[in-house]
């Protein structure tokens, strides 16, 4: 069997609404890096997986089609440089998934820490639609259906791999060296707490900045920014630990040194939320104004993105029965070949 040497990324998003601050710093900005780095990339816009938890409600998959496109586009996704497809036209997914499934057990699946969190997040508990269940085991299939090897992914996504990685080996054992080993590649940040301290920003949460937020959406969603609650007086000492506006300058202020000396002035007390949470304002619209504006650009242009989907998808859909065929001659289903 011809194992693969070249280094292929595959990222995904779920279309299930607009990208936001945390998607930006847990893995689009490192997509964006890689499709420079790596010999071939593909994006896919996961809306069989987006399914999974939304089957009544078809038509907000569809509207977020193009939505995540969008995003990816304006932070500087290339479709020069990396294949964009959409789940649902590439069958091959589904065929590696049933046979995959073969490979899992129910009690593996159960105690995956991902599915885990987010079935209580959703509240499923035994009442889990089998396919929610089973996202894992088709997000395998979508990261090795395209023959790639490395996937630039969010913190929450690792258990994801972890269990992608065991069927690897379950497979290559039982029918024969077919598939590689998966590397996760995460990014300085891989998880951004919520406007409001909560852990993580998200859009279920309500507590996070879109890519395309105006200026005024984000003035307000900065001034309502968790500080400290017993910072009351501008002379109070601040407390920075645990404080969202002090944690987002960290991570987005290209002024660490200034950082700094402001963390320290508002330890010592004197320095007021409001002139904090302003010098954000400003380093996120910084950065947000020029994705905003190529996102609007791309935004008027719908046939550009129709026709970047349709021919990535070929250029995947193409990918994908090579490894099929491998896939079913390893699996000795080979029988036709039609
Ligand atoms: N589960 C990912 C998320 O919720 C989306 C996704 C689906 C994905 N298939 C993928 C990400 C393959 C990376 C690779 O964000």
């Amino acid at each position: 069997m011809k194992i693969s040497k070249e280094k292929i990324v595959l990222t995904g998003d779920r279309p299930t609404g607009k990208l936001h601050l945390g998607h930006y710093v847990g893995s689009m900005q490192n997509r964006v890096k890689l499709q420079d780095q790596y010999d071939r990339c593909f994006y896919m816009v996961a809306d069989i997986q987006a399914l999974t938890d939304n089957a009544n409600d078809p038509e907000k998959v569809r509207k977020n089609v193009h939505e995540v496109v969008l995003d990816n586009l304006a932070v500087g996704l290339s479709p020069e440089k990396t294949t964009f497809f959409i789940q649902s036209q590439i069958p091959e997914i589904a065929e590696l998934t049933v046979l995959f499934l073969n490979l899992v057990t129910l009690a593996r699946l159960r105690r995956n820490p991902t599915v885990k969190s987010e079935m209580k997040q959703k509240g499923f508990s035994d009442n889990v639609p089998v396919g929610f269940l089973i996202y894992p085991v088709s997000q395998c299939a979508d990261m090795l259906v395209c023959d790639s090897n490395v996937i630039p992914v969010g913190e929450d996504q690792l258990p994801v791999i972890e269990q992608a990685n065991e069927i690897v080996t379950k497979f290559n054992n039982t029918y024969g060296e077919t598939f590689r080993k998966i590397k996760p590649v995460l990014s300085e940040t891989p998880r951004l707490v919520g406007i409001d301290g909560n852990s993580k920003a998200s859009k279920s949460l309500n507590n996070a900045i879109y890519l395309d937020d105006s200026l005024e959406e984000i003035k307000k969603k900065v001034m309502s920014m968790y500080t400290d609650p017993d910072h009351v007086h501008i002379n109070d000492p601040g407390k920075v630990e645990g404080n969202v506006v002090f944690t987002y300058l960290d991570i987005f202020d290209p002024n660490k040194n200034t950082v700094e000396k402001l963390k320290k002035h508002y330890e010592q007390g004197g320095l007021g939320d409001v002139e904090i949470k302003k010098r954000l304002i400003n380093v996120l619209e910084d950065i947000i104004a020029p994705i905003r504006a190529r996102r609007n650009h791309f935004a008027n242009d719908p046939e550009y993105i129709e026709r970047i989907l349709r021919e990535g998808t070929i250029k995947a859909r193409k990918a994908a029965k090579e490894t099929m065929k491998k896939v079913r001659n390893a699996t000795k289903i080979n029988y036709t070949n039609l």
